[in-house]
């Protein structure tokens, strides 16, 4: 028996994690698949109301208690400051130590993606971004605040082994899935620093695997190559920040934040698992979010779960709703949020 802490949070996060454990739920029926639920009402409205974001303690109970967290978004308007983000999400990915975060970057079906004449097998790859450390560790302040002669600083931070254990994290990857070439995206022509390491760091681990092509780009060349040229990426890796800004371009190039996956994984020990989307206020309340990006959410969860068939039966039912057109409307489609879930539950197999 697997247990999965479920967290819901803010904004669309309820409404389609709602649809990813119903199609969990289904699993459980057509497949070998043991998942039990606990449900947490971690984010705004109980922020608002307790003034608590991530409770004490919660890190221990969920390494002690649980084998992964579903989680859906953070993040509410009527907390600028994006505190319970930073304590939850953040608090998560650091305090447990998830270091990789796994993003897919699929295309299901030619016709979602925004580029001309793509075929599905044109984009393909899955993105390894380091999770722990970067412009992400919270360092820097402000000096003279509020006056004129105001100074800001924010500080990235890059350890040898943050570094190294996300580039080993997706040359192993490429290994053991098949894939030929592994692209580390950087700004080392700028950053001489950290990019200094991150490009020594690289080519040492690249040399440990002779099968696998290490290829460098600056981060600013591959956000155009992403655009003309996606078919050339297999594994790409890069830190937190670079990492988070080169998802929401992959995700837009497959068709959308709605349907981008990811999991924030330490292997073998608790990892958490959440759509690459936020809690899109604007669309909160209506029905009207896709599912999709929690739905193969969990599908990723699974596969780390080692309900390795479950998992591809999952996307497998997601693609073929998708080709006939099952999905909401920022796919083209004109479901509710509970009609395309329900829509992949029937096509589970
Ligand atoms: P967002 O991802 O919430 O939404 C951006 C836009 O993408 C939406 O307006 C919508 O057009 C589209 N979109 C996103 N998810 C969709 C879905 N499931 N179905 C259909 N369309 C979808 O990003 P944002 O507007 O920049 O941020 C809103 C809040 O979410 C902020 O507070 C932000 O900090 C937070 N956020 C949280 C997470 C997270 O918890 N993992 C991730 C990103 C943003
Ligand atoms: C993401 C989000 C988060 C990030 C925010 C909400 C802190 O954009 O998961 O991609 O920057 O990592
Ligand atoms: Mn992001």
């Amino acid at each position: 028996m697997k247990r999965i802490a479920v967290i819901p949070g803010d904004g669309i996060g309820p409404e389609v994690i709602r649809e990813a454990v119903l199609v969990l739920e289904r699993l459980r029926e057509t497949h070998d698949v043991q998942l039990q639920f606990t449900d947490f009402d971690w984010g705004a409205e109980k922020f608002l109301r307790e003034g608590v974001s991530l409770p004490e303690g919660a890190l221990e109970m969920l390494s002690r208690d649980f084998d992964a967290i579903l989680a859906g978004a953070f993040g509410d308007p009527r907390i600028p400051s994006n505190k319970v983000a930073e304590d939850v999400l953040l608090g998560m990915r650091r305090g447990l130590d998830l270091y990789i975060n796994l993003r897919p970057v699929r295309l299901l079906d030619a016709r979602l993606s925004p580029l001309r004449d793509r075929k599905v097998e044109d984009i393909d790859f899955v993105v390894f971004r380091e999770n722990t450390e970067g412009a992400y560790c919270g360092a820097g302040g402000f000096l003279k605040k509020g006056t004129a002669d105001e100074i800001a600083t924010q500080e990235e931070l890059n350890t040898r082994r943050g570094v190294e254990r996300i580039i080993v994290a997706a040359f192993e990857y490429a290994r053991a899935n098949g894939r030929k070439r592994v692209t580390m995206a950087d700004k080392s022509n700028v950053q001489r620093f950290g990019g200094d390491l991150w490009q020594r760091v690289c080519k040492e681990v690249g040399s440990r695997y002779p099968e696998i092509e290490t290829n460098h780009q600056y981060v600013d060349a591959m956000s155009m190559f992403m655009v003309l040229d996606p078919a050339q990426y297999d594994v790409v890796v890069s830190n937190n920040l670079f990492g988070d800004i080169l998802t929401d371009l992959g995700a837009a190039i497959v068709g959308g934040l709605g349907l981008a996956a990811s999991g924030n994984i330490h292997p073998g020990r608790v990892s958490l698992f959440e759509p690459v989307h936020g809690s899109a206020p604007p669309l909160a309340g209506k029905g009207i979010a896709n599912p999709i990006g929690a739905i193969l959410t969990a599908a990723i969860m699974l596969d780390y779960l080692g309900y390795k068939t479950a998992s591809v039966a999952l996307e497998s039912a997601v693609q073929q709703s998708v080709l006939n057109g099952e999905t909401t409307r920022d796919l083209g489609g004109t479901l509710s949020t509970s009609e395309a879930g329900k829509a992949i539950r029937q096509r589970i197999q």
